[in-house]
């Protein structure tokens, strides 16, 4: 695809933690090709992560160098894409507050997003304002830029409608100023965590891309595989296997009919398949090694100033129109 810079794509992650094989395969290998074919802008949502994280932000600086850091290992590149904070461009708070005016609380209760993390997230508060004006923010985030394009995983679709639901309603009210983004979806990716939950930083039970082999090792031997094959030679099911379907996201198609064939008739066995898996995980993550090993902190600093002034051209621009049409 050539590069059309009338084109633009917005997309963000929470600085929470370490990146792992989950964010990997479910966003950010989308991400890297789309700053070849338009303007894109990638930024750190560290005001999302206080709508949650907010009693103990100590951690938080260290998690934005980090989150940069995956970013550029997986082959973000800061001369084709702005990669910025988003807590330094302060239009995204001014435009979530503008936004917050003219979305009825109703939309919010109604997120499932909400209801769900609400319920299942017990060890921490969740009651507070900004956790309910997290699509509010989200939305103001990528109107700012007034992107076509919004690449972002499933889970992400409640929020994308609502800021599309937000946007017409703003234009119903002042006139037509943002277009309305759509989603681009990443083809879900299954990441089951090494116990088979859901792979997760707060379970420990993840591979991250900053992991070397060292740290691989003894985690992947520890992998869940099938339950019931407990000899190599009880014939395996793939499809009920922890390990499978990261076959299906490193190993080549051919090689994953072999290990389909191997396992379910017991010809392959499990030692030997973790051993393929660890192989080609290396080689996955050998070029995201030497990217990383060529960014010094000080650089990652450079790298997010000089987003961060990219980014505030674009978010005045429309911050300029914005106040315009509300008459401020
Ligand atoms: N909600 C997103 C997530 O949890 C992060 C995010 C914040 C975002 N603002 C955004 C994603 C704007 C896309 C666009 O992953």
């Amino acid at each position: 695809m050539s590069h059309d810079p009338t084109m633009r794509t917005v997309s963000g992650m929470r600085p929470t933690g370490p990146l792992h094989l989950g964010h990997y395969f479910g966003a950010l290998k989308n991400w890297v090709p789309m700053q070849d074919s338009m303007s894109a802008f990638f930024f750190v949502a560290d005001l999302h992560a206080l709508t949650s994280d907010y009693a103990d932000t100590s951690r938080l600086r260290g998690f934005v160098h980090e989150l940069v850091l995956d970013w550029l290992a997986a082959g973000l590149d800061p001369e084709k894409s702005v990669i910025f904070q988003q807590s330094k461009v302060h239009e995204h708070a001014e435009l979530g507050l503008l936004l917050g005016m003219i979305t009825p609380v109703s939309w919010l209760e109604r997120n499932p997003t909400y209801k769900e993390q609400q319920q299942e997230i017990t060890n921490k508060d969740l009651g507070n304002y900004g956790f309910l004006g997290y699509p509010v923010l989200m939305a103001a985030d990528i109107l700012l830029y007034r992107p076509k394009w919004v690449p972002v995983g499933q889970d992400q679709l409640p929020h994308l409608e609502l800021t599309r639901e937000i946007a017409r309603r703003f234009n119903g009210f002042y006139g037509s100023v943002f277009p309305e983004p759509e989603a681009r979806l990443t083809p879900a990716a299954r990441c089951p965590g090494l116990d088979g939950r859901k792979m997760s930083k707060s379970y420990g039970n993840g591979i991250y891309l900053r992991d070397t082999m060292d740290d691989i090792v003894p985690k992947v031997r520890g992998m869940f595989t099938d339950p019931a094959r407990l000899r190599k030679s009880d014939p395996g099911n793939p499809d009920v296997c922890n390990l499978f379907p990261y076959h299906i996201l490193l190993s080549s198609p051919e090689e994953c009919a072999e290990i389909r064939e191997g396992c379910t008739k017991a010809t392959l066995g499990c030692v030997e398949c973790k051993k393929i898996f660890m192989r080609n995980l290396e080689t996955f993550l050998e070029p995201l090694h030497q990217r990383r090993a060529t960014y010094t902190p000080a650089q990652i600093d450079e790298i997010l100033a000089d987003g961060d002034k990219r980014a505030r051209v674009e978010a005045k621009a429309t911050m300029d129109i914005v106040r315009e049409a509300m008459h401020l």
